[in-house]
């Protein structure tokens, strides 16, 4: 199969921003006086702003104990501490074979599409200097539904007039990868295999990925 479009997922595929997700709402749990472990934050990876909250207070057994203002405050906070981690980043954070595989599809012809639930997606891509290289910028701001719903990736390939079946779709949440999978792309799992169940095929780096297997 000849893939005519790349999507790619942006924390955790492209640039190492996961962690410093991590870093800010470990800090609000730990305002909150609980421990948010790295094997909670698999949970919230892909997953819009105030879910992921929702899900953090579900782990500290807090679910109930806030009014919707509260949160609103408590993601805004937690927000405002990640923008500050975000802000001076360079292209030191793009993650390993991320640049010459985007290089290397331009090359080729192949479209490129990002496809994030984040609302900071443009500030990242600008700040590590990736912003060049896609036809097309669906993030969380262009959607109004969050993965597992596919929206953010049939949007960006009803935006360049491929076929979803024609679409590779690089993920390394879980709920990225159900998406992609729902519209019939191919779901390219980042990471370790263990947590990518949901994936057509796993890579542990963007390196290891063989372009002229699809492309
Ligand atoms: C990405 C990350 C999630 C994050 C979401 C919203 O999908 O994997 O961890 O919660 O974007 O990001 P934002 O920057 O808008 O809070
Ligand atoms: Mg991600």
């Amino acid at each position: 199969m000849s893939y005519k479009c790349a999507i790619f997922d942006l924390d955790g595929v492209l640039v190492d921003t996961a962690k410093y997700h991590y870093l800010a709402w470990k800090e609000l749990a730990g305002k909150l006086g609980f421990e948010f472990t790295i094997e909670h934050n698999e949970m919230l990876k892909g997953v819009s702003r105030m879910t992921s909250l929702d899900i953090l207070l579900e782990v500290g057994n807090m679910k109930d104990a806030f009014s919707e203002e509260e949160k609103v405050k408590m993601a805004t906070e937690k927000n405002n501490q990640y923008v500050e981690y975000i802000s001076n980043i360079d292209e030191s954070e793009i993650l390993e074979g991320a640049l010459s595989l985007l290089q290397e599809l331009k090359q080729k012809g192949i479209k490129i599409a990002l496809g994030s639930a984040s609302k900071n997606a443009q500030i990242i891509l600008k700040n590590v200097g990736l912003e060049s290289y896609f036809d097309v910028i669906v993030d969380g701001n262009s959607v109004s539904k969050a993965k597992p719903d596919p929206e953010v990736f049939t949007l960006g390939a009803k935006t360049l007039g491929v076929p979803y079946e024609e679409c590779v779709v690089f993920e390394d949440s879980q709920a990225g990868l159900e998406a992609a999978k729902i519209v019939g792309m191919l779901a390219v799992g980042v990471g370790q295999k263990k947590d990518l169940t949901n994936a057509d095929v796993v890579y542990s780096t963007l390196k290891d990925f063989n372009i002229e297997k699809y492309f």
